[in-house]
């Protein structure tokens, strides 16, 4: 016999002992105390058990009741998710308002979807049609911007009895399926335990990028979608304007955001400005896509863990329904600190200051859920999730566990700056220390939809910079009038580069998205440039008389011409021609030089 209602044994802030139940199972959701919060069993003894609290326990006291539910940590799944801000256990934040005020109290309960709401329900199956876990039978206009295709639930298979197009609430049927006499009936909720990957028929390889329109991640350290990245930074650097950004931008058609556990009024400033964010294709708002999931400041430290969970199974749940998702993180530091303090109150031994030995399983599990797939079932749709997290290591030095075991299982790392963003160079990414490993595998798709050179100049451009930046450690010496004319022009190309290229601005205008073929076209620019006229300082020609060419600020500038790829190409073109004039008036010739390719 397994007792379902025990009581709490002892209290140690968010962790609570629980005595006079038994055959709870790990993981299984408990209520705990006359307030019923959200608790999740983490530890089974042999004569009591432990409980993390995802919810404030302060005026929790012992003898209280806990009561087992026999089920896991689950999310809500269907029709109604999109658009909505929910805490870390998936209660619509706007809801709770409603009932209880402005103050995120206990205990109360919420479901995630609304139960009185009707969807418009069209079947995409007929009657007597033989179903299986993972087919789509209907789909539903969830908001202007996603159809919802309802699938269904794994496990479940059978002959369709009955379906029929209407208006229904996520808890009534909108369809049955009968297998040896048994009737199963298909709802558009679905729950699914948060802690366990959503399974998938095949894992695609990566191949093709998530575009994100700033030209120091697309064209040097792309992320493909069903890829990882991860964004390290002091405080201030830039993380969270960059990952707005690619909310906002990305070619993603759904975009998760987690808020989790920064501080309240950055978590406060962010649900202020993202739901004002505009699609800049459709022009509609882009919550008509996103869905958030938000740790408030008054929200304990174990619904950190929660929130990573539920946002990763939301991805997945519409990573099956054949698109392309965006998981952002923002920051995972905070969910690792609330792994720590946790495990510091199970009196688990800490490893890396203070952190648990299984640190890094956690980090790698979660970043393991990215991936391009094929779904269960028919028919075929392949989909993604792309996961980004932002690490906020303390005094933004690299060397802690977070961000070394980030780095791990991530396959790229645009790592922030503080000495460029104190430049005002945003996105201050640096480009000597960041990695992508997906840039060979989505040179491919740069060859076929941009230029079959792009990979090439791609080469040169960060060969270029990096030996830039050890001809500028000896200039920093000598000084730059000291130096030979080619290294000159090396560090005048450089900084054309930085300035030209790897600058861009987040706030507005023509520069705020770079389309991949524009990004091409100004690399292009730079980098022929540099080809020609370090044949003609070769020459004698003087690395002055380079510098003077008002081209070279213009092509620092060009980006933001209102005009896009035409300002580049016509810009382009007078560079060119500059330079052969220049050749001529010194005697030489001078080859390539044809924007096509
Ligand atoms: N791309 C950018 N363009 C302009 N300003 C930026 C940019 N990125 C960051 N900033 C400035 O730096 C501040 C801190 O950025 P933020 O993303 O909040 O840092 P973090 O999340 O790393 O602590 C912003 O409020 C803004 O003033
Ligand atoms: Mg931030």
């Amino acid at each position: 016999m397994s007792a379902r209602r025990g009581y709490i044994a002892g209290i140690a802030g968010p962790v609570v002992v629980a005595k006079g139940l038994s055959g709870v199972k790990m993981g299984e959701v408990v209520y705990v105390g006359e307030d019923q919060l959200v608790g999740e069993v983490v530890r089974i003894s042999s004569n009591y058990f432990t409980v993390q609290v995802y919810e404030d326990t302060s005026g929790l006291r012992p003898k209280e009741p806990i009561i087992a539910t026999g089920k896991l940590l689950v999310a809500e799944l269907g029709p109604g998710l999109m658009s909505v801000t929910f805490d870390g256990i998936e209660r619509p934040l706007e809801e709770v308002r409603k009932q209880i005020g402005d103050f995120v109290s206990r205990g109360v309960k919420v479901n995630a979807l609304p139960r009185n709401v009707k969807w418009h329900f069209k079947p995409l199956v007929k009657k007597s049609v033989k179903v299986e876990g993972g087919d789509v039978i209907g789909e539903v206009q969830e908001t202007p911007l996603v159809i919802h295709k309802i699938m269904v639930p794994p496990g479940v298979d059978g002959s369709i009895t009955w379906i029929e197009e209407g208006d229904y609430t996520v808890e009534e049927p909108v369809a049955t399926v009968e297998r040896d006499g048994e009737v199963f009936e298909i709802k558009m909720m679905q729950e699914w335990p948060v802690r366990t990957p959503r399974l998938f028929k095949k894992r695609l390889p990566s191949e093709v990028p998530l575009i994100v329109g700033l030209r120091v991640i697309d064209t040097f350290f792309p992320v493909a979608k069903g890829g990882a990245a991860a964004v390290p930074g002091g405080f201030g650097t830039g993380k969270t304007v960059l990952l707005h950004k690619v909310a906002m931008y990305s070619d993603s058609r759904i975009v998760i955001y987690i808020g989790c556990g920064e501080r309240g009024n950055e978590i406060a400033e962010m649900l202020e400005e993202f739901p004002q964010l505009k699609d800049p294709k459709t022009g509609h708002p882009i919550m008509e896509r996103s869905i958030i999931i938000a740790n408030t400041s008054n929200m304990p430290v174990s619904a950190r863990e929660a929130s990573i969970y539920m946002g990763v199974t939301m991805a997945e749940y519409y990573r099956d329904m054949g698109y392309d998702v965006t998981l952002i993180a923002d920051s995972t530091s905070r969910w690792a600190e609330a792994l720590r303090e946790i495990a510091g109150r199970l009196g688990e031994m800490p490893v890396e200051r203070g952190f648990p030995a299984y640190l890094p399983d956690r980090i790698a599990e979660f970043y393991e859920r990215a991936g391009r797939v094929v779904a269960l079932g028919s028919p075929e749709r392949v989909g993604s999730v792309t996961i980004l997290g932002a690490v906020s290591p303390p005094g933004g030095d690299f060397n802690e566990p977070v961000t070394i075991h980030t780095l791990r299982f991530v396959g790229a790392m645009w790592a922030l700056d503080p000495e460029l963003a104190y430049r005002r160079h945003y996105p201050a990414i640096n480009w000597l220390k960041s990695f992508s490993q997906y840039a060979e595998i989505v040179e491919r798709w740069w060859a076929k939809n941009v230029s079959k050179d792009f990979q090439q100049y791609r080469r040169k451009a960060l060969r270029l910079l990096t030996v830039a930046s050890e001809i500028e450690s000896i200039a920093s010496i000598v000084g730059e009038s000291a130096l030979p004319d080619n290294q000159r022009l090396i560090l005048l190309t450089s900084e054309i580069l930085k300035e030209g290229f790897l600058r861009q601005t987040a706030l507005s205008g023509e520069d705020v998205f770079c389309q991949p073929r524009k990004q091409f076209l100004l690399l292009k620019m730079i980098m022929d440039f540099f080809d020609k006229t370090y044949v003609l300082i070769r020459k004698r020609v003087s690395i002055e008389e380079i510098s003077r060419m008002p081209e070279v600020f213009e092509m620092m500038r060009v980006k933001e011409d209102e005009r896009g790829i035409k300002a580049v190409e016509e810009l382009y073109a007078r560079v060119m021609k500059k330079l052969d004039e220049l050749a001529e008036k010194y005697g030489l010739t001078l080859g390539g030089g044809d924007m096509r390719g």
